[in-house]
């Protein structure tokens, strides 16, 4: 029997992580996967993540790399050849050259975010946020000891931080800004003129704009283009996970300027050692023609199915005051049809099997008037649950 000394931390948690929140969403969708195994049918429009399976070729690449005996530590920037192929991804998608050196292959984009803040953020020193926003960031502000600022944004600035909140919400503590373009959970731009104007901002003031284009690709209206084509001084984060259907196979990557390429080699070592080496060969066949004709088909379904999900949403009294430019997100307001939206996911769930998003998971911005809706799902499985929710409502 172990004895425990007096002044002994056994059991102890850090404080930090009483600011650490759940995904409120996940607890919805373990209480979907219930319902669904008592045999009621649910509509998902709750999951982040692409219905279409990863494509074959890089279903194939994964399997070849697998019975060659591809299972060893990669270096912790990356396969050599697969930082080559990101950069020639930059080179033909975007008309943008960037150095393979500069690229750093990561366990998901969410180690991207994560090593960016530790390579930025000292304790005490303030980040910006979009609110409603991704809500990790704030996560991984805070275990870094960091602050995260969040600054609400609204339908007239399209849901995105803009060159004024920088003006407004700049210290002399704060380290870097956060953007998502599109972003999750509003799916809206950040225009490029705002992009190249907040980069320029935080670089005079020494600070950094870190961009997060998870979701580029998976863009159906506006022009748009990496951050990387006007600034050295951004941090690009993107993934595999969305426009290339690879969520589980847990692969992104981050474009640093180059000075901090060997401070993030040095944590993604002691961190984690290096990305999954199976999946980095599979990627490889990521930009392949035959799987970028394959992605580009189910773009073109993404984009069928929020033009026919918005005005449908409309219709039944969601507010969409901007149309969702891209990813696979609808962020509506809901105030005309309930003041909690939280109860109200909860009873569409319970009442009528249909599985959405509260707002409470993307900040404290009026949360309890918003949902988002993921268009994850096939047009017919959409109808059924807009049918679906017609009826809860009463119409
Ligand atoms: C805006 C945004 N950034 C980052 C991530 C993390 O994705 P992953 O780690 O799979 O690349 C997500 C996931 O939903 C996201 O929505």
């Amino acid at each position: 029997m172990s004895v425990m000394k007096p002044g002994s931390r056994a059991g102890r948690i850090a404080r930090r992580m009483s600011e650490i929140e759940p995904f409120h969403v996940m607890e919805l969708l373990a209480r979907a996967r219930e319902l669904e195994a008592q045999g009621r049918s649910i509509v998902h429009m709750e999951i982040g993540e692409p219905d279409f399976p990863t494509p074959e070729p890089v279903v194939r690449a994964g399997m070849r790399a697998l019975e060659k005996g591809e299972v060893f530590y990669t270096p912790a920037l990356g396969l050599p050849q697969l930082r080559e192929a990101i950069a020639g991804f930059y080179r033909t998608r975007y008309g943008v050259e960037v150095p393979p050196s500069r690229i750093v292959v990561t366990t998901g984009s969410s180690a991207a975010l994560m090593l960016t803040c530790a390579a930025l953020v000292d304790p005490g020193d303030e980040v910006l946020l979009a609110d409603p926003g991704y809500p990790a960031n704030r996560h991984f502000v805070r275990v870094m000891e960091g602050v995260p600022r969040a600054m609400p944004v609204t339908a007239a600035d399209h849901y995105q931080l803009a060159p004024a909140h920088l003006e407004r919400g700049w210290s002399a503590r704060t380290a870097a800004a956060i953007v998502a373009s599109p972003s999750n959970p509003t799916g809206t731009l950040v225009p490029t003129e705002h992009l190249s104007a907040m980069a320029e901002f935080a670089s005079d003031r020494g600070g950094a704009l870190i961009v997060d284009e998870i979701y580029h690709g998976l863009v159906y209206e506006g022009d748009y283009t990496t951050a990387l084509a006007f600034s050295e001084n951004t941090f690009v984060i993107n993934s595999f996970s969305k426009y290339f259907h690879m969520t589980g196979w847990r692969l992104g990557w981050l474009v640093a300027p180059q000075r901090y390429v060997r401070e993030i080699d040095k944590l993604a070592q002691n961190l984690y050692l290096a990305p999954p080496t199976l999946a980095q060969h599979a990627a490889l066949a990521a930009f392949e023609p035959e799987t970028l004709a394959i992605l580009e088909k189910c773009v073109r379904e993404f984009r069928a199915r929020r033009d026919y999900l918005v005005p449908e949403l409309r219709k039944l009294g969601f507010e969409i005051p901007v149309m969702p430019q891209g990813a696979f997100y609808v962020y509506a307001g809901c105030a005309k049809l309930t003041r909690d939206s939280f109860a109200f996911a909860r009873d569409l769930l319970e009442q009528a099997g249909v599985a959405i998003t509260p707002g409470i998971d993307f900040g404290t911005n009026a949360p309890e008037r918003h949902v988002r809706f993921a268009y994850t799902n096939s047009i017919e499985r959409l109808k059924d649950g807009i049918a679906r929710i017609a009826r809860f409502l009463g119409r």
